[in-house]
């Protein structure tokens, strides 16, 4: 079925590529070591699945993401551009693509550049090679080095590393000497991850088996680290664990409030404030006009339906207006600006001021939010704590 647009479409579009060169021992994303031959079926199937919501789609934002999505070879990445410039997808103001450093090569970064990728988001987790090597990541710190070079020789200027903290062995030192090392770089956007737990991965097991224990101290202590190593460099957090560059304040207009550094991840940005987007691929959820929907989480179960012209969607849950808004405010907390109530109430239609007061009183009470004349949001105290709270915002 082609979907006809009755509204404004939808901006936003995520893309999941579901294979990666092997398994890390942390990771619960659904992707599995690749094999030529499926990942040729996979962009075919996924050449159908754009076709299919085009007419719905006028991005803004686009990601690709994985997986490992610059496992891709030239060959496959010529495909996916094609169909989307085939059915006028181009164009995207930010455009994202995930990189795995051991994948990167420069005429795959230019030929990314050609079609207007103009963001990498590079998964580094650490610069310490023991570390790497426990995690299960297939590159060495120099490699981490020598692509952000090529990245930026292609000529990307927007550029995102992904480091992990509180990973089991990982002393105090070695996360300093990590973080001194990547801000170094100088990269536009810093995202970072404290390791989670995941049921059924190698790293929860040991876990379980009483290998590895977990130290709340340490990770808080690496938190402010963080915080105080980022900030100290230049960039600004704007959510709980993102900081970007920002542009001088004269660039965005005279008396003119930025409330997100220039560099911040649009595309993230419009999960975090309720946005819609469609998700493509194996495992992808969209999110598109309250209706939340869920592909299959088996590429070749994924292929078979696109291949009989069909959307692979697995699960369809259209979630009541009040639980909605409330997702949206548990998102829209992670983010240091927090949750603009006119903002809030125009894309949910509910006033957080009426709706949850008592919980922002007891943030509030408790140090970790602040009620603003035209804002919620939580203080650099409830940043840390933002699960908890945000989880007193869901209906
Ligand atoms: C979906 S992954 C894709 C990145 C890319 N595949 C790579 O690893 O190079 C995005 C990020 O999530 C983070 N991540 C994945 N699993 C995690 C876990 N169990 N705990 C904390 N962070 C995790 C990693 O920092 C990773 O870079
Ligand atoms: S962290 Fe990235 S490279 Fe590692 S398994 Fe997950 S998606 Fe693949």
């Amino acid at each position: 079925m082609v979907i006809q647009p009755t509204v404004e479409p939808v901006r936003s579009l995520y893309v999941h590529v579901p294979f990666c060169a092997q398994k890390c021992s942390y990771c619960a994303f659904y992707s599995e070591a690749s094999s030529g031959e499926l990942v040729n079926r996979y962009v075919g199937a996924l050449l159908v699945e754009l076709g299919l919501v085009a007419a719905d789609l006028k991005p803004e934002t686009v990601f690709f993401g994985g997986g490992t999505p610059s496992l891709l070879n030239l060959k496959q990445w010529g495909r996916v551009f094609e169909r989307l410039e085939g059915l006028g997808l181009l164009g995207a103001a930010e455009w994202t693509i995930e990189c795995n450093p051991a994948t990167v090569s420069l005429d795959k970064a230019q030929l990314f550049r050609s079609y207007g990728v103009n963001r990498v988001s590079m998964g580094v987790q650490s610069l310490n090679e023991a570390l790497l090597d426990k995690l299960g990541r297939i590159h060495s710190r120099e490699m981490v080095f020598k692509s952000f070079d090529i990245l930026r020789q292609a000529g990307f200027a927007n550029l995102n590393l992904d480091l992990m903290f509180a990973i089991p062995g990982q002393s105090l030192e070695v996360w300093q000497g990590t973080l001194r090392e990547a801000l170094a770089l100088g990269s536009e956007h810093l995202s970072t991850y404290e390791v989670i737990y995941e049921d059924d991965t190698p790293l929860f097991a040991q876990l379980q088996a009483g290998e590895i224990a977990e130290d709340e101290d340490l990770a808080c202590a690496m938190y402010e680290e963080l915080v105080t190593q980022a900030t100290g460099a230049g960039l600004k957090q704007y959510e709980v664990a993102n900081f970007a560059r920002d542009r001088a304040r004269e660039s965005i207009g005279p008396g003119m409030i930025q409330e997100v550094p220039a560099y911040s991840c649009r595309h993230n940005l419009n999960y975090w404030r309720g946005g819609s987007f469609y998700g493509l691929g194996p495992s992808a959820t969209s999110y598109v006009r309250g209706v939340r929907t869920k592909n299959w989480s088996n590429t070749p179960i994924y292929c078979d339906q696109l291949e009989k012209g069909n959307r692979a969607v697995k699960s369809t849950e259209q979630l009541a207006p009040l639980a909605r808004a409330g997702e949206t405010a548990a998102f829209g907390l992670r983010m240091t600006a927090g949750v603009e109530f006119e903002e809030f109430r125009q894309v949910t239609g509910f006033d957080l001021r009426a709706e949850w007061a008592t919980e922002m009183e007891e943030l509030a009470r408790r140090g970790w939010g602040q009620v603003l004349p035209e804002r919620f949001r939580l203080t650099s105290e409830g940043l840390r704590f933002a699960d908890a709270a945000a989880e007193l915002f869901l209906r």
